[in-house]
Formats: C-alpha cells, sequence, structure tokens
C-alpha cells in the first residue's frame, strides 16, 4: 500500500475550514471554541518531519505544530460555547467528526515528534539516578518552594517585564491570554490519567482532579475562577477568543501534558511534570497574585492565583507522599529517571515561555526607539548602500494575516495606504505611509489592510542586526 506523504495528510488535517487562515473579523474568536485558524498557506513550506530545536521554539513551524496539536487534542474533550450562535451545530460537527478525528490521528504521533523529541537531547537527566536520590531531590525541591513563599512578583524575570513596561496593563493582559490554553480547560490533560486501574495512586491523583474541578461545585472549578479574573479586567471568558495571539511556546506547555497523559507510556514523566507543577504553582500563583493587583487595582479577581496559592500547598505534598513516593516504592529505579525527567521537561518548557514571552514584552517597549534605527537601515536600501530586497507586497482591503513569527529580522515599512497591526493583544497600532517597524525574528505579530489599498515593504534585516539592534540576544529564544 502506497503511503500518504505528511505534508498531504497535514493538509487533509487543516483543510478543515474551522481551521482555515482567519477572516477579516476574526481578530477575536469569541463565540465559538471550535474556529482555529492556522495558516494553512505558510503549512505546505513546513516540514513537519524535522523536529524543533531549542532555538525554533517560538517559529512558525513551531505555531503551526502546537496549534495543529492542540486541536488534535482538544477533540477528546468536550468543548462547548457559552450560548448558541448561528452555525454552532455545523461547527460542532465539523469539529468533532469522525473524519476530522481521523485525519488529527493520522499525523499527531507526528506532530509529537516535530514538537518534543528535542527535549531528549536539551533536557539531560545524567547520573545514576535511584528512586532515593529522586525522592530526596523532590523533598529538598518542596523545602527550597516553603522557604522562598513569600517572594516577591519583581524575582520573576517575566512579571518584573510586565511591571516594569510602558503598558504594564497591556502586557498583563497579554500575559493572562498565555495562561487561557491551559487554565480555561484546566486539568483536562489530568482527567487522561483517571481511568484505568492503578490502585492507590489512582485515588491520589483523583483526589486532585477534584479539586481542580471544585468538588463538582461550578462556581469553584478552577477554570471558572480563571473566568472570573479574566472577566474582572475587561477580558472574555471565552475559550480560545485569544487565539490569535497565543505563543507557541504558551501552546507547548498545554500540549506537553496532553502528550505525557494522551501517550500512557509516558505516565511515569507524567507524575514527575505534575509535582513539579503543583509544587512550583504556591510560589508561581503569589507573585502573579501580586502582580495583577499591582497593575489593575483592588478591581482583579485575584482568586485564581490565590486558591493555587493555598491548596498547591498540599497538592505538591500530595503529588511526591500520595503519588511519586508509592509509584518509586513500589516500581524502583527502573521508573526514577522517567520520573526525574517528566519535572526537568516541564521545568525546561516553562523557562522557554518565559523567555520567549520576555522577548515579545520587549519587542513591544522597543517599537519607537527601533524606528529610528528602522528608519535609518531602510534610507540606506533605498540609497543603494545595502543590497538587499525590498520584498514589496499589494494588500487589498480587509486582506488579513493570521498572526505568525518570521525567521528572520525585518522591516516593516508602509509605501501607501494603512494597516492596523498587532505587537500584542488588545488595540492595533495604525500605521500609515512612511511608518517603518523592526519586527525582530520569531516576534508575534498580526496585521490587517484598513483602506482600498495598501502597499508595504518587508525587507530582511537579519545580517545587519547588530547595527539595526542594541541587544539582539535578548531576541533569541
Ligand atoms: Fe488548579
Ligand atoms: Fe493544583
Ligand atoms: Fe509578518
Amino acid at each position: 500500500m502506497m503511503s500518504i506523504p505528511l505534508s498531504d495528510s497535514v493538509h487533509s488535517y487543516a483543510s478543515n475550514r474551522l481551521f482555515r487562515d482567519a477572516g477579516e473579523n476574526e481578530v477575536l474568536l469569541g463565540e465559538t471554541p471550535y474556529r482555529r485558524p492556522t495558516r494553512t498557506f505558510d503549512n505546505a513550506f513546513i516540514n513537519y518531519e524535522r523536529p524543533l530545536t531549542r532555538g525554533t521554539q517560538a517559529s512558525n513551524s513551531a505555531l503551526s505544530t502546537h496549534r495543529l496539536l492542540i486541536n488534535i487534542y482538544e477533540a477528546d474533550g468536550v468543548f462547548l460555547p457559552h450560548a448558541a450562535y448561528d452555525g454552532f451545530w455545523d461547527d460542532f460537527q465539523a469539529f468533532y467528526s469522525a473524519e476530522n478525528i481521523a485525519h488529527g490521528e493520522s499525523i499527531r504521533h507526528a506532530l509529537e515528534n516535530k514538537a518534543f523529541s528535542f527535549l531528549q537531547n536539551d533536557v539531560e537527566v545524567t547520573g545514576p539516578w535511584t528512586a532515593d536520590t529522586v525522592i530526596e531531590f523532590f523533598k529538598s525541591f518542596l523545602k527550597d518552594q516553603a522557604e522562598t513563599r513569600d517572594a516577591e512578583a519583581n524575582n520573576s524575570p517575566v512579571l518584573a517585564a510586565i511591571l516594569n513596561s510602558r503598558d504594564p496593563e497591556r502586557c498583563a493582559k497579554h500575559y493572562l491570554i498565555q495562561l487561557a490554553p491551559d487554565f480555561l480547560s484546566e486539568a483536562s490533560a489530568m482527567a487522561r490519567v483517571a481511568p484505568g486501574s492503578y490502585g492507590d495512586i489512582q485515588s491520589a491523583i483523583f483526589n486532585i482532579l477534584i479539586d481542580e474541578y471544585g468538588a463538582s461545585v461550578h462556581a469553584n472549578k478552577h477554570s471558572t475562577l480563571f473566568e472570573n479574573t479574566l472577566q474582572s479586567v475587561g477580558l472574555s471568558p471565552d475559550i480560545h477568543t485569544y487565539w490569535q495571539f497565543y505563543h507557541s511556546t504558551s501552546l507547548c506547555l498545554t500540549n506537553y501534558f496532553h502528550y505525557i497523559t494522551k501517550n500512557k507510556r509516558l505516565f511515569f514523566r507524567y507524575i514527575g511534570a505534575l509535582f513539579y507543577t503543583e509544587a512550583s504553582l504556591v510560589n508561581v500563583t503569589k507573585k502573579q497574585s501580586e502582580m495583577l493587583r499591582k497593575v489593575f487595582g483592588a478591581g482583579v479577581n485575584t482568586k485564581y492565583f490565590d486558591e493555587h496559592h493555598h491548596i498547591d500547598q498540599h497538592h505538591g505534598e500530595m503529588a511526591l507522599q500520595r503519588v511519586i513516593i508509592p509509584a518509586l516504592e513500589r516500581f524502583g529505579d527502573q521508573v526514577a529517571s522517567e520520573i526525574l525527567r517528566g519535572y526537568l521537561e516541564f521545568q525546561f518548557l516553562e523557562e522557554l515561555a518565559d523567555a520567549d514571552l520576555i522577548a515579545q514584552f520587549d519587542f513591544f517597549e522597543r517599537l519607537e526607539n527601533d524606528r529610528c534605527n528602522a528608519e535609518k537601515f531602510y534610507h540606506e536600501i533605498t540609497n543603494g548602500e545595502r543590497n538587499v530586497s525590498l520584498e514589496t507586497f499589494v494588500e487589498c482591503a480587509g486582506e488579513r494575516s493570521t498572526t505568525h513569527t518570521h525567521p528572520d529580522h525585518r522591516l516593516l515599512v508602509i509605501e501607501s495606504g494603512k494597516m492596523d497591526f498587532w505587537p500584542l493583544a488588545g488595540d492595533p497600532l495604525s500605521l500609515t505611509a512612511g511608518d517603518i517597524l523592526f519586527i525582530p525574528r520569531h516576534r508575534l505579530h498580526g496585521s490587517v489592510v484598513t483602506s482600498d489599498e495598501c502597499v508595504y515593504h518587508q525587507p530582511v534585516a537579519e545580517s545587519e542586526t547588530k547595527e539595526l539592534h542594541q541587544n539582539p540576544q535578548s531576541h533569541e529564544v
């Protein structure tokens, strides 16, 4: 039997109308949980067989891979809109159709390999780890977390970037949006390990799961608490409203938990990652809560974060005492490295996500300052001092680019017409003729043409990075 090329299978999946490029009025995608645009045109140029690396976590191919993967994983969950809307039944059918599921499953393994195989090299589990040494290491991590419980938000680089921004509210909202793919359907991945039969460990995990689900009181479900946070700062609580503004590295965190719970062979990795997240959230959520109150004042609802600061003291302890230790006592050294691997992999992915977000905030902060350098660079191209292609585009009113990133540093030069441009979620910059921006490599952005016609140039500025940009390292993931 002839096998179908992977790129064709990706195309078959992504050509579902729900996953096609965003239309003119789809900057936000509120009423439907099913509409999740990818950039189907770009997909044709992505090699899905080539694994992502540490340095390409914020690339367009990472963005595409993680958008596709979360769509595949989330078809395992029940997603319904808060209210019925025209076309709901058709969308519901299209998202959960046997054909969509089959197409997704046909590419899932390859996409998982592309997304996560780099961890095998980049996260080293060296040394002769045993059940005892892993337990000791985890106990000391819990102790460290308890001792640094009162650290301030400024001690987290990503939260400090928000607090020190020229527009902290905007950055804080963009940050909350990055948490939404995980928090608005919180613990869905954990629910994947509820079935089966594995003794008291199973019941301990179920105990944590029940807490995440508010012990069946919907108002106390953690996702409901997060909806309240979003609403309190004027953001929509509807799932994936801000789909276009999710970074690939944020989607990666959610997808990682789906990956290690969907594939039961990774169960021991999962419990290591579970311990890390439950134990570290105690501190993280306290700082997040403090940052939100500093930025938004008394009006912000921080119960989601305050509740985690409280309950994750128990969850970290439970994950260690009732999940990790019994598993290591029963299965011994053979699972020790795998449990530690889950802990280290998720910790590493969080570091990458934080670095990516800091780079995005830095891009936003520098838009004005970089403008002078960008203008100088552009004039050198037009003078003939630099031999760089202008890369000219002519687009019509309403033409939209689904948010994306570029593999190289580029200028955006508006020659005529108007364009709305988003460097972060929120109000766009209105660009007009003569405006010039510098868009660093891997920085997420989107645009829509708002005049009858817009002529613009996107010359590559990569090789001249150092001249154009004072601190290019800050843009590396
Ligand atoms: Fe939670
Ligand atoms: Fe928890
Ligand atoms: Fe672009």
